[in-house]
C-alpha cells in the first residue's frame, strides 16, 4: 500500500525556505507607487460603477438610505445581523436626543457550518427561530411591545440589489456561503416568511448592508463620519455620496441631497500584487475570479494564504523536517486569529508559535522555522493592511475630487469595524501607515481612521427607527 500522505517523500527540488520567502517578499511588496495606483484605480472604478450598472468591478449599490440618524430616534427596535461567521440579534431602546441609546442587549450564535450549504428556507428558519427565542423576553429597561408589531433593522452582509429601504434581491453569496435558492430572491421576503412560520409579529423596516449600518451607527455619535469600512470575515466599504454625482440614478438636474453608496469593494481587482498562492486559493474557492480584493485583505483568507505558503515551504524546502504534515494540507486549517497570535509572540523561543504550529499543523518546529513562519504572517498581514489603507484613500480621493476641500480640508472620520480590524494590531498599524504615507502629514492630520465597535447593529436599529411606520 502507498504510504500515507504525511509520510510521503518530498519532491526533491532543493529550494530553501529562505528563497521562497524572498520571492514572497517581492511578490507581496506594496511600495508607495503601487499603493498610489491602487488608490487611483479604486477611485476610477467607483466613478465607473456610479455611471452605469455593470460598468465596473465595483457595484456601487444604492442603499436607499437618504437620511442618516439625527439623535431624535425614539422607542424599542430590533436588529438582526447575518454576517460571515456569526449571527446576532439585538434589542435597542432609543431615548431621543437626551437619552440616546438607553439600553442594548444582544445574543450571538456562530452559524453552524452546514447551514452555509443548506437551503434558503433552512437558513432563514434558523435565523427566525433564534430571533423568536430572543424576542420572548422584554423588560428591565426595555419597553414592552407585546401585542404590537416589532420593527427590525436587518443587516444582511452580502451584495444585495436594493429595491427600496426594506427590500432587496441577493446578487451573490460571498465569504464561503453557498445556500441554495436565495440568489435572485428578496431576502426580506425570505425572512418575513420564516418569521411568519415562527408566528412572530415582526416587520423589517430597513434592510442594510453591514457597512451601511456601521456608517449610520457611527454617524449617530459623530457628524464627521463620511465612510465606513468593514474588515472582518469579508471586507467592504460604504460612504456618503452626493446624488448629483450618481449618473445612473437619472435624478433631475440639481436634485441635491446625498445618499449612502455601498461600494462592494471586495470585488475590486486592479493592480493588486498577487502571488501564486493567491491564484491557487482563488482557483480552489467556490467563487473563482471573484472578490479578489476581499481574498487578498480580509479575515477569511489571510490565514489560508499563509497556510499555502507554509505548505509549499514544507513540501519544497523541508521547513518542518522530512515529512509534510498532514494537517497542514487541509484548506483553512490555519485561521487568521492563529497568524495574528503567532505575530504577537515575543518569547525568546517563539513558544506560542511552536504550540500553534503543533496544534494546527501537527509539527514540532525548530526556532529557525518558527522565525520564518512569523515572517510569512507579517508579509501577508502587511500586504493586506496596506492595500486596505490604499482602498480607503481611493474613496477619500474620489470624494475630495468632487468637492474640493470638503473632505481633506476638515476633520473627516472613517469608521472601522470587523474582527480583523479590531483584533489584529499589526494589520491595523500597516493600514494606518499606508493612509498616512499616501495622504502626507498635513492632510492625514484631518483624516481620522477609527474603530467604531458594533456600530452596524445599532445602526440597523436606528435606520429601522428612521424608517418606522408603526407608532412607538
Ligand atoms: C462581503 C459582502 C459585503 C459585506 C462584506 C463585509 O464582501 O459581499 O456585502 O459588506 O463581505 O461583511
Amino acid at each position: 500500500p502507498r504510504p500515507r500522505v504525511a509520510m510521503m517523500v518530498r519532491s526533491s527540488n532543493a529550494v530553501s525556505a529562505a528563497s521562497i520567502l524572498t520571492k514572497l517578499h517581492s511578490d507581496c511588496a506594496t511600495p508607495l507607487p503601487l499603493l498610489r495606483q491602487v488608490s487611483h484605480a479604486m477611485a476610477a472604478d467607483m466613478r465607473a460603477g456610479l455611471a452605469a450598472d455593470g460598468a465596473s468591478d465595483l457595484k456601487m449599490i444604492l442603499s436607499f438610505v437618504d437620511s442618516l440618524p439625527t439623535g431624535d430616534e425614539n422607542g424599542l427596535y430590533y436588529a438582526l445581523d447575518l454576517g460571515g461567521t456569526n449571527f446576532r440579534v439585538m434589542r435597542v431602546q432609543l431615548g431621543g436626543k437626551e437619552g440616546r441609546v438607553v439600553a442594548t442587549e444582544f445574543d450571538q450564535v456562530t452559524i453552524p457550518h452546514e447551514l452555509m450549504f443548506a437551503t434558503s428556507e433552512e437558513l432563514f428558519d434558523f435565523i427566525a427561530s433564534k430571533l423568536a427565542k430572543f424576542v420572548e423576553k422584554e423588560g428591565g429597561k426595555f419597553e414592552s411591545r407585546r401585542g404590537r408589531t416589532r420593527e427590525v433593522g436587518f443587516t444582511f452582509s452580502f451584495a444585495v440589489k436594493q429595491t427600496s429601504i426594506n427590500s432587496g434581491v441577493l446578487i451573490k453569496w460571498t465569504k464561503g456561503f453557498a445556500v441554495s435558492g436565495t440568489e435572485g430572491r428578496d431576502v426580506v421576503a425570505c425572512l418575513n416568511e420564516a418569521m411568519g412560520r415562527q408566528g412572530l409579529n415582526m416587520r423589517v423596516s430597513a434592510l442594510v448592508n453591514d457597512t451601511v449600518g456601521a456608517l449610520a451607527g457611527a454617524r449617530y455619535w459623530d457628524d464627521n463620519v463620511m465612510v465606513a469600512v468593514i474588515l472582518g470575515t469579508g471586507t467592504n466599504a460604504s460612504y456618503v455620496e452626493r446624488v448629483d454625482n450618481i449618473p445612473k440614478l437619472h435624478a433631475p438636474k440639481s436634485a441635491g441631497g446625498s445618499t449612502i453608496i455601498n461600494t462592494e469593494w471586495g470585488a475590486f481587482s486592479r493592480g493588486l500584487p498577487l502571488t501564486e498562492f493567491d491564484r491557487e486559493m482563488d482557483a480552489a474557492s467556490i467563487n473563482p475570479g471573484q472578490q479578489i480584493f476581499e481574498k487578498t485583505i480580509s479575515g477569511m483568507y489571510l490565514g489560508e494564504i499563509v497556510r499555502r505558503v507554509l505548505h509549499r515551504m514544507a513540501e519544497d524546502a523541508t521547513l518542518f523536517g522530512d515529512s509534510i504534515p498532514e494537517k497542514l494540507q487541509m484548506p483553512f486549517s490555519l485561521r487568521t486569529p492563529d497568524i495574528c497570535t503567532m505575530q504577537q509572540d515575543s518569547s525568546k523561543d517563539l513558544e506560542v508559535v511552536g504550540s500553534i504550529l503543533y496544534d494546527v499543523a501537527g509539527v514540532n518546529s525548530k526556532l529557525e522555522s518558527r522565525k520564518i513562519v512569523v515572517d510569512v504572517c507579517e508579509t501577508i498581514a502587511k500586504r493586506g493592511g496596506r492595500l486596505a489603507g490604499a482602498g480607503i484613500v481611493g474613496i477619500l480621493q474620489k470624494m475630495e475630487g468632487d468637492s474640493k476641500g470638503a473632505v481633506f480640508g476638515k476633520r473627516t472620520v472613517v469608521a472601522m469595524d470587523g474582527g480583523l480590524y479590531e483584533h489584529y494590531p499589526e494589520y491595523r498599524r500597516h493600514l494606518q501607515d499606508a493612509v498616512t504615507e499616501l495622504l502626507g502629514p498635513e492632510i492625514s492630520k484631518n483624516i481620522i481612521v477609527q474603530h467604531s465597535k458594533d456600530g452596524s447593529g445599532i445602526g440597523a436599529a436606528l435606520l429601522a427607527a428612521t424608517n418606522s411606520i408603526y407608532p412607538h
